[in-house]
């Protein structure tokens, strides 16, 4: 991931201070030779103040990686709450187990192993809200997952708006490019949301389902 900008440090140093288990989270993931990929501090707490504001108890996540984003979503829930994460490789998993039990929340904390279009079909309903972070050429079916499993007054959150740039340059036709551009066309025009990008770090949708339908 790209390098902080004097901004962001801004913001984490004032307002994302990481506390120590959060800190080693991110040692580990570096040790274990994770893709440098997890969330950054600030939009790791911009995530949980979302989640706050809205009461969450019930959250997806899809994409664990080594679990640092889970810390931030899971800590924004009440100890009966729940999060439920999808992780398709195993090594990831694993250590994303880890950090879940150093930071005391596997009581809150569900990870299913094994890859999001299978596992997504066999959840219920319901959720206050759901983090997308996985592969992006899938997007638009994440997308259509997402508004199904997501109550009213719920927020669909997808990490990586802007790709590094790739959302807007037209004359890429990568997978992953077309993948993040059609999901961000189909969080602006669908009228069951009202949703924005929020520019941090990578771009973060950030969309409030206002209302039910197809
Ligand atoms: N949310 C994490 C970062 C996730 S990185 C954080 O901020 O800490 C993306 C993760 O999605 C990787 O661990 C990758 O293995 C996983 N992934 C990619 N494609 C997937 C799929 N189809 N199903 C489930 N997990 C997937
Ligand atoms: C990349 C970054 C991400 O945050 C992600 O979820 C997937 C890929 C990347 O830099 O390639
Ligand atoms: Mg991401």
């Amino acid at each position: 991931m790209d390098e902080p900008s004097r901004l962001e440090r801004y913001v984490t140093e004032l307002f994302a201070v990481e506390d120590p288990i959060l800190a080693k989270i991110r040692a580990r993931h570096a040790a274990e030779n994770l893709p440098p990929i997890n969330v950054s501090p600030e939009e790791g707490k911009l995530l949980h103040l979302l989640l706050l504001s809205i009461q969450a108890n019930r959250v997806l996540e899809i994409g664990s990686l080594g679990g640092y984003s889970g810390v931030w979503l899971a800590r924004a829930l009440p100890p009966t709450g729940k999060l439920i994460t999808i992780e398709k490789d195993p090594h990831h998993a694993s250590i994303a187990r880890e950090a879940f039990k150093a930071a005391g929340l596997e009581a809150r904390v569900e990870l299913i192993e094994g890859s999001a279009i299978e596992l997504l079909p066999t959840l219920s309903s319901g959720f206050d809200a759901v983090f997308i972070d996985a592969d992006k050429e899938p997007l638009p079916k994440y997308f259509d997952w997402g508004m199904r499993l997501l109550r009213r007054g719920g927020l669909l959150l997808c990490d990586n708006a802007f790709f590094h740039g790739a959302a807007l340059d037209q004359n890429d036709r990568s997978g992953s490019a077309l993948g993040v551009r059609a999901f961000n066309e189909l969080a602006a025009n669908d009228p069951r949301l009202v949703a924005t990008i929020i520019p941090v770090r990578d771009g973060l949708v950030v969309g409030l389902k206002t209302r039910d339908g197809a």
